[in-house]
């Protein structure tokens, strides 16, 4: 949750740092803060809180130093606190640290720096970071960096500065995502993508165990052991605009009213006119390799991995394959069935997610190939999988995935129906009906949104209740996974999905007068099947 910005050019950094952390506003913090560098030394303000409170420390207290870096805090180790904000330093104050991620060695790294004299101002395990610089520090800066890699453990993304080398910033990433954007005569780094797009569409993205060296007119960028890494430049096409919430309330609100866009985006290019065929250009599985399938591993984490399960049931289904699906932080460790004759698909919106990227490298590893369905172009998921389709959703600044999510259901629908073409598992006239149906969802969306007034007094309603059951069978099923957690994770509000067949077996028992049910009925085969578990619910006085 936490965010960092970087900038080194000819302008005061100030002014990009403050605006690079609004950009990342939308991820959470819970203080923030910046370091400056010019001549005369590094000029570090922290403030707990907004961003606000940061901005009246900076006024009239920052220099015009062209080199920064800035961080938004979401408390890991220690409170959030003025002390606790990033960036650390060490105990001369010349070395100043931002860090996301999490040191899982800083305990024991600490007790030897304590007992060799360091004096700690704060409680954070980044703090580590600036004392173990200062003792490796001979004069060079990288040299020192390459050095404390060997002594980290953990997650982390860094951007560090140096008081004796006030033209460079050093990055580096493990774990934990950093993008650098180039500019002319001045280059900038950010957590994520929304906080360059007003500065620089041209960025490249930082692979775990790299380095980058910032400085004015260049980046060059090492692996772990100094050696260069040529990096391809991207050039970024989201709108700066749609990375605004461009009148909406919250980022939220605008994404869901972004969907029928998105859909169109998705869709577009990949269904012929006549609604026959379905075209993967990203996708470059030859036919006999699909035919050579003998099961499907779909890993990713929470919404993506709700994705998954939508994703299973049409695979069997339209492919009749077996289809597993994993959630991304258990796959690895679960030594799971996966050979070459499987073909893995992971799911990410971000295509930075740690665990999704680690079951995306066992599938490899395993001899699996491996299609990644992902909203970023150049993320690590698109450069490490074999084959990748985009979801074209635009940026996802909300956090809570909603056109994430819906683009996610398309891009995989699109794959299922593929393989169901290459396979010849499904009729013709079957396959040409699902994919004349999927061009309409944009406009169906479209009427869902028109339904704002009834969904807000049925939201309304919901509100003052504590908990709140889905139950759904099947495809319903794995969409009411989905229902639950955006509830929960947005109002707070309890909620649970059950396989609407399951209630009977035990969860009845909470259903009492008043309980919000929200029932998905929406498959022909089971709806009756479904009536008959509302009738369940109804029969306990529910709210269904
Ligand atoms: O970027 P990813 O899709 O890999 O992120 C995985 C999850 O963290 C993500 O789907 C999360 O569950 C949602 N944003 C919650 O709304």
């Amino acid at each position: 949750m936490c965010g960092i910005v970087g900038y080194i050019g000819e302008k005061p950094a100030i002014d990009f740092l403050i605006d690079g952390l609004r950009k990342l506003e939308y991820r959470g913090y819970d203080s923030a803060g910046v370091a400056v560098l010019d001549h005369r030394g590094t000029q570090l303000v922290k403030s707990v809180g907004k961003l606000k409170n940061l901005q009246e420390k900076v006024e009239g207290n920052v220099n015009g130093g062209m080199v920064g870096i800035g961080h938004t805090r979401w408390a890991t180790h220690g409170r959030p606190s003025d002390a606790n904000a990033h960036p650390h330093s060490d105990c001369t104050g010349n070395i100043v640290v931002v860090h996301n991620g999490i040191i899982e060695n800083f305990l024991e790294l600490k007790e030897g720096l304590l007992q060799r004299g360091h004096r700690f101002e704060s409680e954070t395990d980044t703090e580590v970071i600036a004392h173990l610089l200062e003792e490796l520090y001979q004069g060079d800066i990288e040299q020192a960096v390459y050095v404390l890699l060997n002594k980290l453990q953990g997650s982390f993304a860094l951007a560090i500065l140096a008081r004796q080398e006030p033209d460079k910033i050093i990055a580096v990433r493990q774990d934990s995502p950093l993008i650098v954007g180039l500019g002319d005569g001045e280059n900038y780094l950010a957590s994520d993508i929304p906080a360059l797009l007003q500065h620089t569409r041209r960025i490249f993205i930082l692979n775990d165990g790299e380095v980058a060296i910032l400085e004015k007119e260049s980046v060059r960028v090492t692996d772990r052991d100094a050696r260069p890494v040529k990096k391809e430049v991207f050039a970024v096409k989201w709108d700066p605009v749609a990375a605004e919430k461009g009148g909406y309330e919250h980022f939220m609100l605008k994404e869901i009213y972004e969907q029928p866009k998105a859909f169109r985006d998705t869709l577009t290019g990949r269904i012929s006119p006549d609604s026959t065929r379905v075209t993967l250009d990203e996708v470059h599985l030859t036919v006999d390799q699909i035919r050579a399938i003998r099961k499907v591993a779909i890993v990713a984490c929470g919404t993506a991995y709700h994705a998954g399960l939508v994703a299973k049931n049409l695979m069997e289904k339209w492919v009749r394959l077996p289809v597993e699906v994993d959630v991304a932080s258990e796959f690895r460790y679960r030594d799971p069935l996966v050979d070459p004759e499987t073909l893995v698909v992971v799911i990410s919106q971000s295509g930075e997610t740690a665990d999704t990227l680690a079951a995306l490298r066992e599938g490899k590893r395993r001899g699996a190939r491996v299609v990644a369905v992902t909203n970023v172009v150049g993320s690590s998921v698109a450069r490490e999988a074999d084959d990748v389709i985009y979801t074209w959703a635009g940026p996802e600044i909300a956090v809570a995935s909603t056109k994430a999510y819906t683009t996610q259901l398309i891009a995989l629908s699109l794959l299922a129906a593929y393989l169901a073409q290459v396979r010849g598992t499904l009729e013709k006239p079957v396959l040409s009906r699902l994919l004349a149906e999927l061009k309409t969802l944009p406009a169906k969306a479209e009427a869902v949104l028109a339904q704002e007034d009834r969904i807000r007094s049925l939201a309304g309603r919901l509100v003052k209740h504590e908990d709140v059951f889905f139950i759904g069978r099947g495809l319903d099923f794995a969409v009411a996974l989905e229902g639950q957690l955006k509830l929960k994770e947005i109002s707070y509000i309890h909620a649970e999905a059950l396989a609407a067949g399951e209630l009977k077996h035990g969860t009845l028992a909470l259903i009492t007068k008043g309980v919000p049910v929200i029932a998905l009925a929406t498959q022909e085969s089971v709806f009756e099947k479904t009536v008959s578990n509302i009738r369940e619910v109804k029969a306990r006085d529910a709210f269904v």
